[in-house]
């Protein structure tokens, strides 16, 4: 019993100390309004493959996606990038090969790349590792009222540089309004005009920057359309059972009934 209630208080105290740190420390999140929020959300296409042409021309300098399977490109619901393009996509980058004791071009089984920088982390799960503790006291509130998650603390970061920055025991730190604490390593990757979109699409800052978080969230959650679908359908058939279900019950139930009344059943 003793040993219980030592859990109980031990989890309290953590998890108390964990909000008012989360609290104290918050950055600020922007809103944007994604295509994939809401009950009825889904992924844009279009979207996602703009997102992957900035993760490859900027990101991937430094950051990888080691859980990503390159051949999920071509899967429905994401980028749905022809197969062909991605065996040539997966082809640019190499990968050590201990069978071969050589490198070789991946494939569309290999999966992303690693990190090629050392303090840069794997963005394979960013978005949901960032997404639930925002709001207020850390709750996930925001998340739940506003649909803000994962993808807007991205996009809030990647839009969120002030242009100061400090140096502190030899590595720059460049002040964010969105990043916990307000300073972050990661010097401003995008400024706009960044790549050029073949669908015509603005390269605005703001909206480079939400293609890509859109991607990210694709990454880490790659079935969410999938998800959703199931979902739907499981309430449209529980809807449809409970109606047959209240329909038996009476007629079951009608003779019963009818005789307390003192009527004859029909
Ligand atoms: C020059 C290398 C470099 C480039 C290019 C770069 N990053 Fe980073 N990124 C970093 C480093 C270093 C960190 C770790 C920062 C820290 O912990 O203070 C980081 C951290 C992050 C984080 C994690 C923030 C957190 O909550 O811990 C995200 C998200 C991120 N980068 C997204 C991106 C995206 C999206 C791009 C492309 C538009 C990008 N980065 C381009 C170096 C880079």
């Amino acid at each position: 019993m003793f040993k219980k209630i030592a859990l109980i208080a031990a989890t309290t105290l953590s998890l108390s100390g964990g909000a008012a740190l989360a609290a104290g420390a918050e950055g600020h999140i922007e809103d944007f309004a994604f295509s994939f929020e809401g009950p009825f959300g889904k992924y844009d296409t279009n979207q996602l493959q703009r997102g992957l042409q900035v993760y490859t021309e900027v990101c991937a300098a430094c950051h990888g996606l080691k859980y990503v399977p390159l051949r999920t490109l071509a899967d429905p619901g994401g980028p749905e990038i022809p197969e062909n393009q991605v065996r040539a996509f997966a082809a640019q980058f190499d990968i050590y090969d201990p069978a071969l004791d050589d490198y070789r071009p991946r494939t569309p089984k290999d999966h992303f790349p690693e990190s090629g920088l050392e303090n840069a982390p794997d963005l394979s799960l960013m978005a949901k590792s960032r997404a639930g503790f925002h709001g207020p006291y850390g709750l996930g509130i925001n998340q739940l009222v506003k649909g803000m998650g994962g993808a807007e603390y991205i996009a809030s970061i990647l839009t969120g540089y002030t242009g100061n920055d400090k140096e502190e025991f030899g590595t720059v730190f460049y002040e964010n309004t969105a990043f916990p604490g307000g300073w972050i390593a990661m010097p401003q990757p995008l400024w706009g005009d960044d790549v050029v979109y073949e669908d015509g699409h603005s390269t605005e800052l703001e909206h480079v920057a939400e293609d890509v978080s859109a991607f990210l969230m694709w990454a880490a959650e790659p079935k969410l359309n999938q998800r959703k679908q199931a979902g739907f359908t499981a309430v449209f058939f529980l809807t449809v059972l409970t109606v047959l279900l209240y329909l038996t019950n009476k007629r079951i139930w009608a003779p019963v009934k009818a005789r307390a009344k003192g009527k004859p059943a029909e």
